[in-house]
């Protein structure tokens, strides 16, 4: 029978926004944690995010400096794969793109050594039967989706596929509760799952919006924070997840359903065009 407290060697794939905050949840969780990027650069940008991130809690007084040593020596940032063959659990949390999500759990499917080692994805919207089906261990492998900044959200969406084992299921149910602190929601292997099948169309309805000009980006966002209570406004939040990631969780959702909504404004393309990305690139609906 397989022992759910079983998983203290994880590895992230992808430092960006969403991997670097995973990372930061389970080295400070007490695990051991590898973080894979594909350049040196790219490494480097994803260790100061995680050092920055925890050094800011350290100023606030939520962590002391030898917690932030300690997590930080718990972590390991590198440019290869290979190093997640001894892993009890690896996230992936790479763009959001078919392409290379299919060709990591493919290389992951041979790389990890251990029968029972759990293989996630962080997709926002792509399909998690795919990603079993080539990685060869399909019952292993399962959609766990962390919310944006993760280091702050309580949600996790558990997204098990057709064929995900209900071991898995367990282990992965067991893990966010117990080892991370989270709070799930069980969703089903459809584009979107839960949240962003509501949240998508929002933010995409006030993309259109802001393009036909009804109102400024000042006024749609005062409007949803000062008249419904948001923490963020739509085109605040949109800039905070990444523009490209919500093109490419509206055309996921698009391509699964047809449904005019989902379908990324003309806008939304440009931008990416033109690598205004949100908060990350520094520029987007505002300049950071
Ligand atoms: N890492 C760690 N901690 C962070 C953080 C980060 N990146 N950002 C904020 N925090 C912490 C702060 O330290 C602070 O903690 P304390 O109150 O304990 O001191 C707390 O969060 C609040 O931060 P701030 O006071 O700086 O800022 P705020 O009150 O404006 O909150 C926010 C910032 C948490 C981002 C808030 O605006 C918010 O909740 N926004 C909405 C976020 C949201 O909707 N996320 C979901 C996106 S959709 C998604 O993730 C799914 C997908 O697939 C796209
Ligand atoms: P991001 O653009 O900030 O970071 C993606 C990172 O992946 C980059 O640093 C990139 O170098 C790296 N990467 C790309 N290909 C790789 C590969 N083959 N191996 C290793 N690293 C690789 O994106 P993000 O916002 O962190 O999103 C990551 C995933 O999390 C996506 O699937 C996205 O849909 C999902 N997600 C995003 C949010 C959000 O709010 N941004 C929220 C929940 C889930």
């Amino acid at each position: 029978m397989t022992d759910f407290d079983h998983i203290e060697k994880v590895g992230v794939i992808g430092g960006g926004l969403m991997g670097s905050g995973i990372t930061e949840v389970t080295a400070r969780g007490g695990l051991s944690t590898i973080v894979v990027e594909v350049t040196e650069e790219a490494a480097q940008a994803a260790r100061e995010r995680v050092e920055g991130s925890l050094r800011k809690a350290e100023k606030r007084g939520k962590i002391s400096a030898e917690d932030v040593d300690a997590t930080l020596e718990r972590i390991v940032f590198t440019t290869e794969l290979e190093r997640l063959a001894d892993r009890d659990l690896v996230v992936e949390a790479a763009s959001e793109r078919e392409d290379v999500k299919l060709g990591l759990f493919e290389r992951l499917g041979t790389i990890l050594e251990q029968d029972d080692a759990v293989l996630t994805s962080n997709t926002s919207s792509i399909p998690i039967v795919k990603l079993g089906a080539v990685s060869g261990r399909a019952d292993r492998v399962m959609g766990v989706h962390f919310f944006n900044p993760a280091p702050v959200m309580q949600l996790v969406e558990l997204i098990p596929s057709l064929t995900t084992g209900e071991a898995t299921k367990a282990r992965m149910q067991h893990f966010v509760t117990e080892k991370l602190g989270k709070q799930p929601i069980e969703a089903t292997d459809r584009a979107g799952f839960v949240v962003n099948s509501l949240l998508v169309p929002y933010l995409l309805s006030a993309i259109r919006m802001y393009e036909a000009g009804y109102a400024s980006a000042e006024d749609i966002d005062k409007g949803m924070v000062l008249g419904c209570g948001h923490p963020m406004g739509p085109l605040a939040l949109s800039d905070l997840i990444g523009l490209d990631t919500i093109r490419a969780i509206g055309v996921s959702m698009y391509d699964e359903f047809k449904e005019p909504l989902y379908s990324p404004p003309p806008l939304l393309d440009r931008m990416v065009d033109a690598g205004l990305l949100g908060k990350k690139s520094g520029h987007g609906f505002y300049a950071y």
